[in-house]
């Protein structure tokens, strides 16, 4: 007799090599249509599984996590995020966590220097005026911006997405200051300035880049008190989580010009953004797209698919499992 494949459930539609081999190992529930769970629909869709493929907005918080049946043993987040999945009421009802490290670290720092750039550089502005016909035509004076080459960065958090976004700022001949729980080695830190209080990181930043998760300490870590401490005119980017951000004191620098601009691809609440941003011409704004490659969407998948076959399939360790802190 051929034994059952464990059931598991796909909160969102993944990329199709990806759902193609979810269904060939599990007895995998698809969402073709990629429709949105709430905490109940996603309760009563767990129904007689034992894992659950899920992503960046899926309510798995307690209240979630307490109605999941007990069929339920690990949660496998497409994403190397995981603020959207309670790790300790997962770990009270006996429920791995993992998620998907390293695999999108280098397509989130190239995003981080798109909006370094495209802020930096006017890139709303300039592609706005082109579409709308509103270009008259090289001038000397025209959406002159900030330089980038030789300034000075500042990056919060400076784990692996952060340290890549520092490699591609060096070939700017960009000065590479940072704030991380922990000073990197030497080998890592390759001539950075480490700075162990990250409010005294902020007067040496040209650019400040926002490479650090979402947690209680981060959650609006960016306020008009720090914003005060950068340089007038500096610029501000967050490719990591929108929560990181005031977004009433980000916007208020913005209109003010205490900041020249900034660079966004994460929002707080998103896709219900801060309605300010949407009037802003200084701001370079993206919808959530740093991990958006096929490559690295591929490589996400499939790494959330080896931590569900090592536990669900071979009985072992989720290989990047999540402990709750
Ligand atoms: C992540 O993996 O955390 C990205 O932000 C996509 O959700």
């Amino acid at each position: 007799m051929t034994k059952r494949k464990p059931r598991v459930l796909a909160t969102r539609h993944f990329p199709p090599a990806v759902e193609a081999r979810l269904a060939a190992n599990f007895d995998a529930v698809l969402n073709p249509e990629d429709r949105l769970y709430d905490g109940p629909a996603l309760i009563k869709a767990t129904e007689g599984c034992a894992g659950i493929m899920c992503a960046a907005g899926d309510p798995l918080n307690a209240e979630t996590m307490a109605g999941l049946p007990a069929s339920v043993r690990i949660i496998a987040t497409f994403s190397v995020g995981y603020e959207h999945v309670d790790v300790g009421a997962a770990a009270k009802r006996n429920i791995a966590v993992s998620n998907t490290p390293d695999v999108l670290t280098d397509a989130t720092a190239d995003i981080a220097l798109l909006c370094m750039l495209g802020a930096a550089r006017r890139a709303h502005e300039g592609t706005t005026m082109l579409r709308t016909h509103n270009w008259v035509g090289w001038e000397p004076t025209q959406l002159m911006g900030t330089h980038v080459t030789g300034k000075r960065l500042g990056i919060l958090g400076m784990g692996r997405i952060g340290q890549a976004v520092a490699d591609r700022a060096r070939a700017f001949r960009m000065t590479i200051h940072y704030s991380n729980r922990t000073r990197l080695p030497p080998g890592l830190e390759k001539g950075a300035t480490f700075h162990a209080n990250a409010d005294d990181m902020l007067r040496h930043c040209d650019f400040l880049s926002i490479n650090a998760p979402m947690t209680p300490a981060t959650r609006k870590w960016v306020n008009a008190e720090r914003i005060a401490k950068l340089p007038k005119g500096a610029i501000v980017v967050n490719t990591a989580r929108g929560g990181v951000v005031d977004d009433e004191a980000l916007i208020a620098a913005l209109n003010s010009g205490h900041l020249a601009a900034a660079g966004i691809d994460v929002f707080d609440g998103e896709p219900k953004i801060h309605q300010g941003y949407y009037g802003l011409q200084n701001a370079f704004l993206l919808p959530h797209m740093g991990s958006a490659t096929t490559e690295t969407r591929n490589a996400m998948g499939f790494k959330a698919l080896d931590n569900l076959e090592a536990f669900l399939l071979k009985g072992e360790l989720p290989p990047d499992l999540v402990k709750a802190s």
